[in-house]
């Protein structure tokens, strides 16, 4: 479908980078459906992570992604997950393309300044953990 969803990790919002990270989304022809500035707790970091706790870095990301404020957003474009998974770039940062998101913003694999959906499915999912129906534009 025509959306997905983002969210400015804390070490991206921390460094002062939120600004710049949605000036690039808007500049790649995304439009802000749903916004707002929010902090998972540990409970809530497990949960939107739970695919991944088998996987031996779960702790340390549950840590991270609960230690500060965050920016989510819905955004919408044709193609939008995909087109999304573009604009941020692969998961390290070292192997990120030049003009990506995480080529500019992300510091290490971990903390890597974005997150962006990797499936309609997970997005739906993804935006509802996040945002009241009254919410979604
Ligand atoms: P997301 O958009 O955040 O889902 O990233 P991704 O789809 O590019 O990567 P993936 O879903 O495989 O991993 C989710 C998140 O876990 C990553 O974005 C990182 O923040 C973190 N992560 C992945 N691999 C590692 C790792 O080897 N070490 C650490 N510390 N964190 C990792
Ligand atoms: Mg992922």
């Amino acid at each position: 479908t025509n959306r997905t969803f983002t969210m400015i990790k804390p070490d991206a919002v921390e460094k002062g980078h939120i600004g710049g990270i949605l000036g690039m989304i808007a500049d790649a022809g995304f439009k802000i459906v749903s916004l707002k500035l929010t902090q998972l707790t540990v409970a809530d970091a497990q949960a939107f992570y739970a695919v991944h706790s088998a996987r031996p870095f779960y702790g340390e990301l549950v840590e991270f992604m609960s230690r500060g404020p965050i920016v989510a957003a819905i955004l919408e474009k044709e193609n939008a997950v995909e087109e999304f998974r573009t604009l941020i770039g692969a998961t390290n940062p070292a192997d990120a393309a030049e003009g990506t998101i995480r080529k500019k913003y992300a510091t290490s694999i971990g903390e890597n300044a974005v997150h962006g959906s990797d499936s309609d499915e997970n997005a739906a999912i993804e935006s509802t953990f996040h945002f009241a129906v009254r919410e979604q534009f």
